[in-house]
């Protein structure tokens, strides 16, 4: 049998202390204003959370589901919404919040659904992002804590198989028999 090993790869302090920083970058951006999270579940609920409590804007928020039709890890760039937002978005700050961007097709998508929604503002934050997968390069990535190489990372709320979500770092994935 398969053994799994995770590896850390950017330690909890790492990422606390980047999201720290993104959060006062944020709060300075929209001064004054009222910031709407909208997380895409489930891969975004702990890098939402932990920028959300290191905002000092008010902030609201709210979560979409989606899935992405294709067999395994392969994304085929159909994307379904399984669970819609609760609120309309028309008028707001929404910051769509993502744990990270691949080949790009999730947000493709749901980057224009947003927009014709009529938003006051949209902008996109992302934990990590992956661009040397990028298939759809028109997305425009507004806010990145962290650029990494092409591995299968796991923890921050990133799974592998629905498990490790919950580890407090981001970690690599390593088999051995
Ligand atoms: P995209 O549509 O290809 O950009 O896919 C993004 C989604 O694929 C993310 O929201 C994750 O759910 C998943 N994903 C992509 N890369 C990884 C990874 O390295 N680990 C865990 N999930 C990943
Ligand atoms: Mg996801």
């Amino acid at each position: 049998m398969m053994k799994e090993k995770v590896r850390v790869y950017i330690s909890q302090e790492d990422v606390e202390a980047r999201i720290q920083q993104m959060a006062d970058r944020i709060s300075e951006e929209y001064k004054g204003k009222t910031v709407h999270l909208v997380g895409i579940l489930k891969g975004s609920v702990m890098f939402l959370s932990e920028l959300a409590k290191r905002l000092t804007i008010p902030v609201t928020m709210d979560f979409m589901s989606c899935s992405s039709y294709g067999s395994g890890t392969v994304s085929k760039g159909i994307v379904k919404i399984t669970k819609d937002l609760d609120e309309s978005i028309e008028g707001k700050n929404v910051i769509l919040i993502e744990d990270i961007i691949d080949s790009g097709n999730t947000l493709a998508y749901l980057s224009e659904i947003f927009k014709a929604r009529k938003p006051a503002s949209f902008m996109i934050c992302t934990l990590l992002d992956k661009p040397s997968r990028r298939v759809r390069r028109e997305i425009q990535v507004d806010h990145t804590c962290f650029t990494i190489d092409d591995y299968f990372v796991v923890g921050y709320g990133l799974d592998y198989d629905q498990r490790y979500r919950n580890l407090p770092y981001v970690g690599i994935v390593e088999f051995e028999d």
